[in-house]
């Protein structure tokens, strides 16, 4: 989604926005564009597609010495992904990059265009500018007139916004969208996540909602409303860690492979020899606790869904799940004693925030399983348990739901023990969790195999991938990954209910991918196959219950629980889908109109 560097120093203006912006490519964008101030007057460059258009387009401009500048990835949402609406919009004499919507810029334009001002993009942001100056040239002061264009807009938004008239200086606002500062030896910065800050800062300004003020060379001034607030400054680390392909083709498939890995410091430090250990918990967190309501989006919904199996059936605990962009306007009814549960990966799901604020507004207590340390939902949570996946560049989630899903099993083992579940229960779930890295090893064969198998479902007319239970939210991640990076229409649906409509598209050109764990429901499963085969339909059965009686097989090992089967099934659709898409010629990593972090609702 958006992405927003701004930068005030004497270090390689171009080098640095661009750097930066680089650091944010993976979250997904249409366009880039960047603007840069000396001596009172602005340049700038914009270009559609990726960034390199714009490093192309920027080979000639070396602007040296001290310098301002602020700098944009868009992914469209208002205006077709054209160099035109690409950031930083202009008005006669600023520039302004926003991430996020104004959801009143429609009577803003129209007074303006009544007024004579002349609009060039289609854009939501270009109204920032414009508004801007109109305020300029009544207050005569950029300070005020910025103060008062931000009262006026309403929506949600991260902004940065330069103008000639006010030299060394980059104003800023947030509300809803992430941004924050950071000062390093080399300068001012600011970013709508760490990943600009990380090697050049040692800590960064988280800004709150409703922050604004301005960043110069002299110093850092923040206001909510007419208040000054004094910055908290949180270390950041001193390196990006591992973010290189490392030999993998791609991203995603490096994350594949990494879960192992991820799944192992996701463990540590939080398993004792027979218990769940979450030090991030208080003692008395679950005290009043009479059932879990789950929030999340995407893939994060998904293992939210997984999850609900297991609190209940674990812990006895009564376990709801919502999509966060549902939950948000449909007036559910909480209650004091739920839990309140939301899931992300980044930490910065517009939709997830929202329904986390509104639960904390009724009064419930939260708690975020989230991989970004200090993003806005870890922040706002009562409580955080980190999944520590680190950093995930594909767009398409893995080892974040690996991680998410064993950081969900251990809080239902963990909820288990205090509701006074039996002691032999909880150590056989223990020594199966311990267990999960193995289970996401991968075989060189298995890959292989993968990938061979592959060519032969690269048509069709849909996908539908089924299982049961747990197996089903699985299910649902399966379709989800491979359509995401293979733009292949593919359905998860629960195996039970494939009688009660879908099955009427079984022919043979409709694949299914069945999960056919043989430690649970396995006979239930075999007889929705049964019915799938009796009607044509190509079937690949992933897990290895003898009885299934598929085109294709891909096998598990033999395990003894379920999760254990559920992670090693996992890692088969998410290879599937990568060898897919990779044989569809797609980009897998940054797959089209998509992006990592979704600030906007
Ligand atoms: O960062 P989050 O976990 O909150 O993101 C939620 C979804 O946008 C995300 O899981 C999305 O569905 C992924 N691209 C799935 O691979």
């Amino acid at each position: 989604m958006c992405g927003i560097v701004g930068y005030i120093g004497a270090s390689a203006v171009k080098k640095t926005l661009l750097d930066g912006l680089k650091e944010l490519e993976y979250r997904g964008y249409d366009s880039a564009g960047l603007a840069v101030m000396q001596n009172g007057r602005i340049e700038a460059f914009k270009a559609a597609g990726k960034l390199n258009n714009l490093v192309n387009k920027t080979a000639s401009f070396e602007p040296k010495g001290f310098a301002v500048g602020i700098a944009h990835t868009r992914w469209a949402t208002h205006g077709k992904p054209t160099e035109i609406n690409a950031h930083p919009h202009r008005g006669e004499r600023s520039y302004v990059v926003h991430n996020g919507i104004i959801e009143n810029y429609q009577p803003i334009k129209a007074e303006l265009i009544g007024k004579g001002v002349k609009f060039i993009s289609q854009t939501d942001t270009e109204v920032i500018a414009h508004l801007y100056e109109s305020f300029l040239a009544k207050l005569k002061d950029p300070f005020k007139a910025f103060e008062t264009t931000v009262q006026s807009i309403e929506g949600a938004y991260a902004i940065l916004l330069i103008d000639e008239t006010a030299q060394e200086t980059i104003f800023f606002a947030k509300k809803g969208s992430p941004l924050q500062i950071g000062e390093g030896e080399s300068g001012r910065y600011l970013a709508s996540s760490d990943a600009p800050l990380i090697g050049v800062c040692e800590s960064a300004i988280y800004l709150e909602d409703g922050s604004w003020g301005y960043v110069s060379e002299r110093e850092i001034k923040i206001f909510i409303g007419k208040n000054i607030v004094s910055p908290q400054k949180k270390p950041l680390p001193a390196t990006q860690g591992a973010a290189q392909k490392e030999g993998f083709r791609f991203f995603m498939e490096k994350e594949i492979y990494e879960q192992t890995k991820a799944v192992g410091e996701t463990l540590a430090s939080r398993l004792t020899a027979n218990s769940a250990r979450l030090d991030e918990l208080s003692a008395d967190f679950f005290d009043e606790a009479a059932s879990l309501r789950l929030c999340a989006c995407g893939t994060s919904y998904n293992a939210a869904l997984s999850a609900s199996y297991l609190f209940e059936r674990l812990a006895k605990i009564e376990a709801r799940c919502e999509i966060a962009s549902e939950f948000r306007y449909r007036d559910p009814v909480l209650r004091k004693n739920e839990i309140f549960i939301v899931i992300s990966q980044s930490g910065e799901t517009a939709d997830t925030l929202e329904a986390l604020k509104m639960a904390k507004k009724a009064g419930l207590k939260t708690l975020a399983i989230c991989n970004v340390d200090n993003s806005s939902i870890a922040r706002e949570a009562d409580a955080t348990i980190l999944t520590r996946a680190g950093i995930e560049k594909g767009v398409a989630s893995t080892k974040a739901f690996a991680t998410q899903m064993t950081v969900l099993w251990l809080l239902a083992i963990y909820i288990a023990q205090r509701n006074g579940a039996d002691e032999e229960a909880i150590a056989k779930e223990i020594g199966a969790i311990r267990r999960v890295p193995s289970a996401l090893a991968i075989k060189p064969e298995r890959h292989e195999r993968i990938r061979r198998l592959s060519k032969r479902y690269l048509h069709g007319h849909g996908f539908f991938f089924i299982g049961r239970d747990i197996f089903y939210p699985l299910a649902m991640e399966g379709a989800l990954k491979l359509k995401e990076i293979s733009y292949l229409h593919a359905e998860g649906y629960p195996a039970g209910e494939m009688k009660h409509g879908p099955i009427a598209l079984a022919d043979a050109e409709l694949f299914t991918i069945a999960l056919t764990p043989k430690t649970i429901l396995k006979e239930k499963m075999r007889s929705n196959i049964e019915e799938l085969i009796a009607r044509d339909s190509t079937l690949l059965a992933i897990g290895g219950d003898e009885a299934a009686y598929a085109d294709d097989r891909l096998d598990i090992d033999e395990r003894d629980h379920p999760m254990l089967e559920f992670f090693e099934t996992m890692t088969i659709i998410q290879l599937l889908a990568l060898e897919i898409a990779v044989r569809l010629g797609n980009d897998v990593d940054m797959p089209r109109n998509l992006a990592k972090s979704v600030t906007v609702e």
